[in-house]
């Protein structure tokens, strides 16, 4: 089999990637901007940018890839609200010209996308409710959905929210929380804002799952408990050990931020779980895992 990873310099890719070599057999080719050095004979690295349509094409036609992993995307929800030809451009547009070659190469697609679809006055949200995104980046991201869904390939589209994993390069909220802590800042999360965090192992696993399975459609991946920004930011410090002096309980109003955020947002599971047979992780063991992932790179060895 094989794999073409879009955007293999994502945190989702940081974790997707060692995965794939790890539990399948199949080729992996890995496109990004910068590149990505490997010694793996299973990996073929190419330094492109896919927003070219000629670059992409020449691609994915000699590739000919069993599946394409679409990673690449413009996911700064603030940044889409200000830049919005560029956030149309990577979420609408590149799907639109990754959806075209995907159909001339009989390829499965699997696409990701967002709770931000959702409006957020009543989640936690099943694959089948009405999207009404409230942001920029929400409405691009539903757009780059129905570009999926009425492009006639076989797709996936994996909706995931708050991902948060080891991978130093990509900060998120949880690396946000513990640098702020430790460099002795204050770190102002909504307790109005609701999610249910996500393990970015988790998403690995599923897209495998559904990779092997050969399933279609729409799957929610999303981690186990539903909870605040600031019960969530709480909850870091305390299973890394660190104060929680720091962190103020602040409405989302008044982070006063560009883009509007769905307040009760996040995903229901059921069906993923279901069909893939999984059991995403709740908080508490996705941070031990994460804590225990960075202390083994920062350990010396013998001392882990
Ligand atoms: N992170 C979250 O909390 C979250 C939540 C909900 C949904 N999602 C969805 O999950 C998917 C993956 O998210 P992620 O957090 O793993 O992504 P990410 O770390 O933000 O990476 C996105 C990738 O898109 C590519 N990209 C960005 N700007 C580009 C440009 N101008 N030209 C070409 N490529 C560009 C880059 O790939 P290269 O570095 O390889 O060039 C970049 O690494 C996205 O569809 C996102 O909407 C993420």
């Amino acid at each position: 089999m094989q794999i073409l990873i879009l955007g293999a310099g994502s945190r989702t890719a940081a974790a997707l990637i060692p995965m794939i070599l790890e539990e399948t057999e199949a080729d992996v080719t890995l496109v990004s901007r910068h590149a990505i050095l490997s010694d793996d004979p299973r990996i073929t690295s190419i330094e492109a940018d896919i927003t070219d349509r000629a670059t992409l094409k020449d691609i994915v036609m000699s590739t000919l890839p069993d599946v394409v992993v679409n990673l690449a995307a413009m996911t700064h929800v603030d940044r889409c609200e200000v830049d919005r030809s560029e956030c149309w451009s990577l979420n609408v547009t590149l799907v639109e010209n990754i959806t075209r070659f995907c159909r001339a190469t009989d390829a499965h697609l699997i696409h990701f996308s967002t709770d931000y679809i959702f409006d957020g006055l009543r989640g936690p949200y099943a694959e089948d409710d009405t999207p009404n995104p409230i942001s920029y980046y929400g409405k691009a991201k539903l757009a780059g959905e129905n570009v999926v869904t009425s492009s006639g390939v076989d797709a996936t589209i994996i909706r995931t929210n708050v991902v948060y994993g080891p991978s130093p390069d990509h900060p998120d909220f949880v690396l946000y929380v513990l640098h702020s802590i430790d460099h002795g800042k204050p770190v102002n999360a909504a307790g109005d804002q609701y999610s249910n965090p996500t393990y970015v192992d988790d998403i690995a696993e599923a897209t495998i799952r559904i990779i092997r399975k050969r399933r279609t459609g729409v799957y929610h991946v999303g981690g186990r408990d539903y909870l605040s920004r600031y019960e969530f930011a709480c909850i870091v410090a305390e299973t890394f050990k660190l104060p929680t002096t720091l962190i103020n309980n602040v409405t989302t109003e008044s982070l006063a931020l560009p883009a509007r955020r769905p307040l009760r947002g996040g995903l229901i599971c059921t069906k993923a779980e279901a069909d893939l047979g999984m059991q995403f992780m709740g908080v508490s063991s996705g941070l031990i895992t994460l804590r225990h992932k960075l202390f083994q790179r920062t350990a010396p060895p013998g001392n882990r």
